[in-house]
């Protein structure tokens, strides 16, 4: 099957909720899009928004890892996948997106707006980076790009938000393409 189509049809099959929130994954990734598309983000990062937590499609059973505490590294998991087709804009900002979360915590204000699923991930990801880590995450290329998308990320959690039908990131999808 196609990639395009592959993706699609994961998004509308999926019916699990989005770890630890009353959302479900699709959505969460979609409204993610969505808010970079309102902030004027290129296109290719309103892709890597949009792709961002591929990898729990990937995972099996996503709920059951953070009800086990396991970390399922699904940003690895979602990155060796898609950088077989998506454009490097794309997929290296969904790489870093959790070492971004782990980065921002080092500021008291980012950390107290996490959702509490996200707190708990977070212990399970490595907790904050070092300063040397920090310095060193700074100097990677889409680095910008990745803190953007985490805060997307971050804000994407809203219910009863009217989330866009995937099928109109369609044509995104394509254009991101390699
Ligand atoms: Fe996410």
């Amino acid at each position: 099957m196609n990639v395009i189509y592959k993706i699609i049809s994961n998004f509308i099959n999926n019916k699990s909720l989005y770890m630890g929130e009353k959302i479900t994954l699709s959505e969460h990734m979609i409204q993610s899009a969505m808010l970079a598309e309102k902030a004027k983000s290129n296109k290719s990062l309103v892709c890597a928004c949009l792709l961002h937590d591929y990898g729990h499609f990937i995972l099996d059973e996503p709920n059951d890892l953070v009800i086990k505490n396991l970390d399922g590294k699904h940003e690895e998991i979602g990155y060796q996948y898609l950088q077989k087709f998506f454009k490097k804009e794309v997929v290296e900002p969904i790489k870093h997106h959790v070492k971004a979360k782990r980065y921002l915590v080092r500021d008291k204000k980012y950390f107290r707006q996490l959702s509490k699923a996200s707190i708990l991930s977070l212990k399970l990801q490595g907790g904050m980076l070092s300063s040397k880590e920090s310095k060193a995450f700074e100097k990677e290329d889409f680095f910008k790009d990745a803190i953007k998308l985490r805060k997307f990320d971050d804000a994407a959690k809203n219910i009863g938000v009217k989330i866009k039908d995937i099928i109109k990131y369609k044509d995104l999808l394509k254009a991101s393409l390699k």
